[in-house]
């Protein structure tokens, strides 16, 4: 590893990974991990996915790579499966490379359409790697800090408009930028009724509602998408990670209001692998997959018994303190100890995520993960926990 970069803040924790087959994932001397974390939310059908595979070969024996002036019908019949999840019939996708791209893509798209107008965020939203999405620090941006609504502070629970929220300068804002939970990976819900309250603020001022499913999105959350558990018609969603199952595509979607607007409105973006078909490819199998399978039920049953199994360990162990999760996005808070945790699975052969800078750990194994594994993990970490609180 002398010549690779490693980023400030990330943790070398496999070295020596040479092959993976669904959740397993096998070192050079055939020592195997179970993968619970889908190597950053992405392999969301599993490593080596036969299907995905079997796309991924026959579309590199036809054509990878067109650039933005031509197109190859793969890209108009992927793009009508993503509008039939994201039901959005009459709207348009752009097929791009990663999350942050998407995100980006989205954000600028919205302030181009949006002139003058203001976006609204939340502080704990993450928005991706670059660009002015991933800053969110200029004059255009107003950052709301829902953890600290004025109603939430004394205990009421969300009333939706509390004194915190009627701040909200929403006559300045055209633009609501939402990552429906992940909450830049502490997996924390903002209550739909602040949802539906600031949606309802920014479609009467004609606004535009743009999603972030890019860790949520993709049956992760046992709906297609975050959005889908509040009441959102969104304008505009940026999909990555899990829809090109560990292959660099992701996607911007706009609705059919928004590509009307586009009609009139020039729109300048440009990089070499904008709708490329292999990515193309890849999203209508990832798609086709998680339905011939029924993948997005499965993860919601799994991830409701994962987190029942877990709040029964919680039960007789004080050291967790917080169990949350949607489907198979799940963080398990605990009061200390989780690095040591986090470790000592690592040590026992299960790979799980741990957020820097907090005592969480995190567990998003692919939609297709065996529930023995899950079982075998629900053991270990029943054990590794009891003997961290001793
Ligand atoms: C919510 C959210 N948005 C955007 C991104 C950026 O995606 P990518 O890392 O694929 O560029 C991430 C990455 O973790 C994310 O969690």
């Amino acid at each position: 590893m002398k010549h690779i970069i490693w980023s400030t803040g990330h943790e070398l924790i496999l070295k020596d990974i040479v092959k993976a087959e669904n959740c397993d994932l096998f070192d050079s001397k055939g020592n195997k991990y179970i993968d619970l974390e889908s190597g950053v939310w992405c392999t969301s059908l599993g490593h080596s996915n036969p299907r995905i595979n079997s796309v991924f070969f026959s579309q590199i024996k036809k054509i990878i790579h067109t650039g933005f002036n031509y197109c190859s019908p793969i890209i108009e019949k992927a793009a009508l499966k993503v509008l039939e999840i994201a039901n959005l019939p009459n709207g348009k996708c752009e097929f791009l490379c990663s999350g942050s791209e998407a995100v980006e893509y989205c954000v600028r798209l919205a302030k181009t359409l949006m002139k003058d107008k203001k976006l609204l965020a939340f502080t704990d939203g993450y928005f991706g790697a670059y660009g002015e999405a991933s800053k969110r620090g200029d004059t255009h941006w107003i950052n709301y800090n829902w953890h600290k609504c004025s109603c939430n502070n004394r205990d009421i629970g969300c009333i939706a408009e509390c004194e915190e929220f009627s701040k909200i300068p929403f006559d300045q804002i055209g633009v609501f930028v939402f990552e429906p939970g992940s909450s830049s990976g502490l997996v924390k819900f903002p209550s739909k009724k602040l949802i539906d309250s600031i949606s309802t603020k920014i479609k009467d001022n004609n606004g535009l509602l743009v999603m972030n499913e890019i860790t949520t999105g993709v049956g992760r959350t046992g709906k297609w998408f975050g959005f889908q558990h509040y009441d959102l018609s969104p304008d505009m969603i940026a999909i990555g990670k899990g829809i090109g199952n560990g292959y660099p595509v992701s996607l911007a979607v706009v609705s059919e209001k928004v590509s009307d607007l586009l009609k009139n409105q020039a729109f300048l973006y440009a990089q070499s692998h904008q709708n490329d078909p292999l990515g193309a490819s890849v999203v209508k199998e990832v798609i086709d997959t998680i339905i011939d399978e029924n993948l997005i039920d499965r993860c919601s049953v799994l991830g409701e018994k994962l987190k029942s199994d877990l709040n029964k360990i919680k039960e007789n162990n004080s050291l967790i303190k917080e169990i949350r999760g949607r489907g198979l996005m799940i963080a398990v808070e605990f009061k200390k100890e989780a690095r040591y945790i986090h470790a000592e699975l690592l040590k026992r052969g299960f790979v799980v995520a741990k957020r820097s800078g907090h005592e969480v750990i995190r567990i998003d194994p692919a939609l297709t993960v065996k529930q023995m594994d899950i079982d075998l993990f629900l053991k270990v970490f029943a054990e590794i926990v009891e003997e961290a609180s001793e």
